[in-house]
C-alpha cells in the first residue's frame, strides 16, 4: 500500500467522514462531507459540533456516549438540520479513536435520499415498460383513425343535405381530438434539439402563460439564483415540461393560490447511477391540498388523474422530457406544501464527479 493510500481512500468515498477531539471540536473533515455541508475543510475545522450542528442534539448525544463508553456505536435515521436549513436523515456510526487530539470517528450516511433514489429507479424502469406498450397501443389507434377521417372526408363532398353534413363534421371533428389525444399519449417525439437555455427565462415565459390564463387571484413568486449558469436543451420542450407541473400546481390552489417558482444548484447528486458534482434545481411548489394519499404513488403514469376532466398525461410527458435531459423529477406534498423538483444536470459532458 502507498503511504498516502488511507488519505486517497478517504477523499473518494462518497459517506462523509469527520474526526473530533475530546472536547467535541472538528479535527478533520473528509470532501464528501466538505460537500454535504457545502463548505470547505478549511473553514470549519475547529469549530464545535454544537456551532456545525445546532439545532441536532440526537448526534451530539451518540458522541458523548461514545466518548464515556469508549465503544462504537451506530444511531440509524438520525435527523439533521443542516447550514443553509437543508434537512435530510442519516445513519451515524461513532467509533471511539485515540490518535493525537482525535478521539472520535464519525461516518454519516445519508439515507433519505438512498431511500428515495431506488424509488425513482423503480419508477423509471416501470415507466419505460409503460411507454412501450402505451406507443404501441397509440400506433394502432392511429392508423385507423386516419382512413376513417379520410372516408368521413369524401362522404361530406358527395351529401346534399346539410343535416347529414353534421354528422360527417362529428365524426372528422371526434377522429381529429382523438389524434391529439393520441399524440400526447405517445409524448414528445421530436428529438431534443439542443441550444444554451436560460432556465430563468423559461421560467418567466411559464410563468406569463399562467398569469393570461389566470389573470385575477393567482400569485406567483419567485426566488431566482441569479449565479446559475445556463444550461443545454430543448428551451421549447423545458417550457412544455415546466408548464404541465406549474399548470398542475394553478390548478391544485384552484387559480387563487400562492404557486413559488425557485431556483438553485444542489451539489453531488445521483441520478439514475451516475454522480453529478453540480445539479440545477427548480423547486415549483404551492399551497393546495396536497395530492391525494392513492394518486401518490401513481402520479407519474400516463392515464393517472385525479381530475373530472384531466387526461393524467401532463406529468408523465414532464417527467419524459426531463429524463431526456439527463434529469430526473421528485415530489414531496402534504396539505398547503407540494414542491415538484425538476433536477436538470449542469456540468456540460454529463460526466462523473
Ligand atoms: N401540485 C399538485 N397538487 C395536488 N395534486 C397534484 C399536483 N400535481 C399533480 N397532482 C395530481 O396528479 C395527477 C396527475 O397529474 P397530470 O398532470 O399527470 O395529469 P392531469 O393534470 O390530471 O391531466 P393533464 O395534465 O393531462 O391535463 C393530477 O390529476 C392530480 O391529482
Ligand atoms: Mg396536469
Amino acid at each position: 500500500m502507498q503511504p498516502d493510500t488511507p488519505k486517497r481512500v478517504l477523499e473518494s468515498l462518497t459517506s462523509t467522514v469527520l474526526t473530533f477531539d475530546a472536547d467535541l471540536r472538528l479535527t478533520s473533515i473528509n470532501p464528501a462531507g466538505e460537500m454535504l455541508f457545502e463548505t470547505s475543510a478549511k473553514k470549519i475545522t475547529g469549530y464545535k459540533l454544537s456551532e456545525l450542528l445546532p439545532r441536532s442534539g440526537r448526534i451530539a448525544e451518540v458522541l458523548q456516549e461514545t466518548l464515556s463508553s469508549r465503544h462504537p456505536f451506530t444511531a440509524r435515521s438520525i435527523r439533521l438540520l443542516l447550514p443553509g436549513r437543508r434537512r435530510i436523515t442519516v445513519d451515524c456510526t461513532v467509533t471511539p479513536f485515540d490518535e493525537n487530539d482525535e478521539a472520535l470517528l464519525v461516518e454519516l450516511t445519508q439515507v433519505d435520499r438512498l431511500l428515495r433514489l431506488t424509488r425513482d429507479e423503480d419508477l423509471l424502469e416501470r415507466q419505460a415498460a409503460n411507454r412501450i406498450v402505451i406507443r404501441g397501443l397509440a400506433h394502432e389507434i392511429k392508423n385507423p383513425l386516419g382512413g376513417l377521417r379520410g372516408a368521413a372526408q369524401l362522404l361530406e363532398r358527395e351529401l346534399d343535405d346539410p343535416g347529414l353534413r353534421e354528422y360527417t363534421r362529428i365524426i372528422i371533428h371526434e377522429a381529429d381530438r382523438l389524434r391529439t389525444l393520441v399524440d400526447r399519449m405517445t409524448g414528445p417525439i421530436q428529438p431534443l434539439k439542443k441550444e444554451v437555455v436560460n432556465i430563468h427565462e423559461v421560467l418567466e415565459h411559464v410563468a406569463r402563460l399562467m398569469l393570461v390564463e389566470v389573470p385575477v387571484g393567482l400569485t406567483i413568486e419567485r426566488l431566482y439564483d441569479p449565479s446559475l449558469p445556463e444550461i443545454k436543451g430543448d428551451r421549447d420542450q423545458l417550457v412544455q415540461a415546466v408548464l404541465n407541473v406549474v399548470r398542475n400546481a394553478v390548478e391544485a390552489t384552484q387559480g387563487s393560490g400562492r404557486v413559488q417558482l425557485r431556483t438553485r444548484a444542489e451539489r453531488n447528486f445521483t441520478i439514475r447511477q451516475k454522480r453529478h458534482r453540480l445539479v440545477l434545481c427548480v423547486d415549483i411548489e404551492d399551497d393546495g391540498p396536497g395530492i391525494p394519499a392513492d394518486l401518490r404513488e401513481h402520479i407519474f403514469y400516463p392515464m393517472v388523474t385525479g381530475k373530472p376532466s384531466g387526461t393524467g398525461l401532463g406529468l408523465s410527458i414532464a417527467q419524459d422530457i426531463i429524463t431526456k435531459h439527463g434529469g430526473l423529477i421528485g415530489c414531496e406534498s402534504r396539505p398547503k406544501q407540494t414542491v415538484f423538483t425538476l433536477h436538470l444536470p449542469l456540468e456540460n459532458n454529463h460526466g462523473q464527479a
